[in-house]
């Protein structure tokens, strides 16, 4: 993603002295970034202070001034690592690399994003928008992109409950523990019957046409339910400003929004569009399994299903396996249901393992 019009800021390319004196006036907004990672640093950033890097008898030395007008501060160089980053990257006279196999250029970051409750490890351009990382890197296709310039809010997903444009949020911002939840992660089951009410409502009311805006739309539509259980119209349409629809589907996906509103409180709802042929088979459930006296434990998976489509052929399997009832669950966790004459939650596990999903 570009990162604006602005001027791209230069990496350090002054010349350094090698061996001689290095007087680096004032770091740049960009080397404070860069360097974030040096105790030192994180002083300046904290004080939005100015640094001075100066070096007397061979031995660097920074100076802080924690802000304006107030006295510069001692404190501890960084790493030598970390303070000669480009050296590294130089080749050497004579043909030699330079080896610095683990130093990240100053333009990437490693970070670990919380996505709809998997940690991903990954790491990122410093300018990457948080849905080139979900697509591009992850392979990840729980949100749209749209404009690509914050106005249409296909992007939309939550950063910590609230909904935010993807395309404009830095990934590289985010792996400060922040958890981010898109369209995938709000299913709780496999089928209609595990959809969020938002999405069944979507779905249920035709709250959509080509689609493109859809994912977005729901997941401002979860914020604004999550905080405004029972919101007017006007406050609908204050909910749902920042995304478009080009196909225009407003009149449905505000009755989408009313629906599922009557859905997470608990109300008995009704679906303007006739699903009965595609919802009946679902959501009944099996009234062997779901009746049947048994034990039921919920577990959650170690490593958690990379979609919600992964369930049903995980899950199938089991439920025909002696003593297992049923099993239901999501992408981050497992119910079974066993009859404890047959089998014991050992024996569940152990199903699950061998399965290749281990639980906790
Ligand atoms: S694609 Fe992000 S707001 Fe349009
Ligand atoms: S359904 Fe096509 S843009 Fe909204």
């Amino acid at each position: 993603m570009p990162e604006g019009n602005g001027p791209v800021n230069p990496e350090p390319s002054e010349a350094e002295p090698s061996g001689g004196e290095q007087i680096r006036p004032l770091a740049t907004r960009r080397d404070f970034l860069v360097g974030a990672g040096a105790g030192a640093v994180v002083v300046g950033v904290v004080a939005g202070a100015g640094i001075a890097v100066t070096r007397s008898n061979g031995q660097p030395t920074q100076t802080v001034q924690t802000a304006p007008g107030q006295p510069a501060v001692a404190v501890a160089p960084p790493p030598q690592a970390q303070t000669q980053p480009q050296a590294t990257a130089q080749p050497q006279a004579g043909g030699q690399a330079a080896a610095a196999p683990t130093q990240l250029p100053p333009t990437m970051r490693k970070v670990t994003l919380n996505i709809d409750g998997a940690a991903h490890e990954v790491t990122v351009d410093v300018r990457e928008s948080l849905w080139e990382t979900m697509t591009r890197n992850l392979g990840m296709s729980s949100s749209n992109l749209g404009c690509d310039r914050a106005q249409c809010g296909a992007c939309t997903v939550l950063v910590d409950g609230r909904a935010v444009n993807g395309c404009t949020v830095l990934s590289a911002r985010l792996g400060r523990g922040q958890q981010i939840t898109t369209v995938a992660g709000l299913a709780k089951g496999p089928g209609v019957e595990g959809l969020h009410p938002v999405q069944r409502a979507f779905w249920g009311d035709g709250g959509f046409q080509c689609g493109i805006c859809t994912r977005g739309f729901i997941m401002s539509s979860y914020a604004l339910l999550t905080a405004n259980p029972n919101p007017s119209d006007d406050q609908i349409a204050e909910g749902l400003a920042g995304n478009i629809c080009r196909c225009g589907e407003y009149t449905k996906i505000f009755q989408a929004v009313k629906t599922a509103a009557a859905d997470m409180r608990g109300e008995q709802v009704q679906y303007t569009a006739n699903l009965a042929a595609f919802v009946a088979p679902v959501v009944q459930p099996a009234p062997s399994a779901a009746n049947a006296p048994g034990t039921s434990k919920d577990f959650v998976f170690v490593t958690p299903l990379a979609t919600i489509e992964e369930f049903e052929p995980f899950a199938a399997p089991l439920r025909s396996k002696p003593g297992i009832i049923d099993v239901q669950g999501s992408i981050q966790d497992v119910t079974v249901k066993w009859d404890p004459s047959k089998t014991d939650e050992a024996g569940v596990r152990k199903l699950l393992s061998d399965s290749g999903h281990p639980v906790k």
